[in-house]
């Protein structure tokens, strides 16, 4: 993790599972760290620790991403301190379980607000800056989901489709001003975010640890890679998958995550 030793990152989603780990890791490394989600008191928590126990440099900047203009706010935060951004990482992000039409609009509006506009709008705006520097990477937390269409979490996987194939075009065009781009891609992994998605612990019952899948994120984008599935499994599943007609592919998956009475919804 020295790569970012002495850095500024940004970091989205930092008050929890995979967003937190990733702070953790880079503190470790040197960096000196944005935090930024809503939960102001764990984020001052996670800085306070980083402070404590890597004496890490961290600002703290809560901010709902699901509200036009907060990333804005956060890239004028930033160019207020004077703080110049080496990497930027989008984790900040959540799904909804259940069938579509059941769950309110305004949740699936939130989703594509937060897992996708605010991503392009970070990238778009630390990116001019990255480029004119000719150093920076930039990490977007997809996941496994965005590989194949998802029945149940079809608007999620929707949105984490975009997030891996954005991110790896992106990474082909800022290649030549010597940025990389990578989209880090998790199965399931234990974090608040089945809580937050109301989805069934039993679709986690192999789920990674966020250390892990935190460090495989780094490791992949110091090494410049593209993408990064984390773990051999879920690297043999979604590769599989892609043989298999398309229509399969999603039977298949609506039956395993079909809501059950034992779903708690
Ligand atoms: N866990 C999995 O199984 C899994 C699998 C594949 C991909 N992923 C992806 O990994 C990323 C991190 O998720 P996680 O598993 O670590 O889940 P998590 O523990 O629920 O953490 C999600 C983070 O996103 C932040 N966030 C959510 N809504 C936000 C908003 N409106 N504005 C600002 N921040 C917001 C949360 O902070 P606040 O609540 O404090 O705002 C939290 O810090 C997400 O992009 C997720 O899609 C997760």
């Amino acid at each position: 993790m020295n790569r970012w030793k002495n850095r500024w990152a940004v970091i989205t989603g930092a008050s929890a599972g995979i967003g937190w780990a990733l702070a953790e890791q880079l503190a470790v490394g040197g960096a000196k760290l944005v935090l930024t989600a809503r939960r102001r008191d764990r984020l001052d928590q996670l800085a306070e620790k980083l402070g404590a126990d890597h004496h890490a440099t961290v600002e703290v900047f809560p901010v709902d991403l699901a509200k036009p203009g907060a990333a804005a706010e956060l890239v004028a935060f930033t160019h207020g301190k004077g703080i110049e951004v080496d990497l930027l990482i989008n984790n900040a992000g959540f799904g909804a379980y259940g069938e579509f039409h059941k769950r309110s609009l305004d949740r699936f509006r939130d989703m594509v607000q937060v897992n996708v506009s605010a991503v392009v709008e970070l990238t778009h705006r630390y990116l001019a800056g990255m480029i004119e520097r000719r150093c920076g990477d930039i990490m977007i937390v997809a996941s496994t989901a965005a590989f194949q269409p998802v029945p149940y979490i079809s608007c999620y996987a929707a949105t984490k489709g975009f997030d891996l194939l954005f991110a790896e075009g992106l990474a082909e065009e800022v290649r030549r001003y010597g940025i990389r781009v990578l989209a880090l891609c998790p199965g399931p992994t234990d974090t608040e975010f089945s809580a937050v998605a109301g989805e069934s612990q039993r679709h986690f019952r192999f789920a990674e640890k966020a250390d892990k899948v935190a460090r495989t994120g780094l490791e992949a984008l110091s090494a410049g890679k593209t993408y990064v599935v984390s773990g051999w499994l879920n690297y043999l599943q979604v590769h599989a998958e892609r043989l298999a007609p398309r229509p399969f592919i999603a039977r298949s998956a609506a039956a395993v995550l079909s809501p059950s009475d034992h779903d708690d919804q």
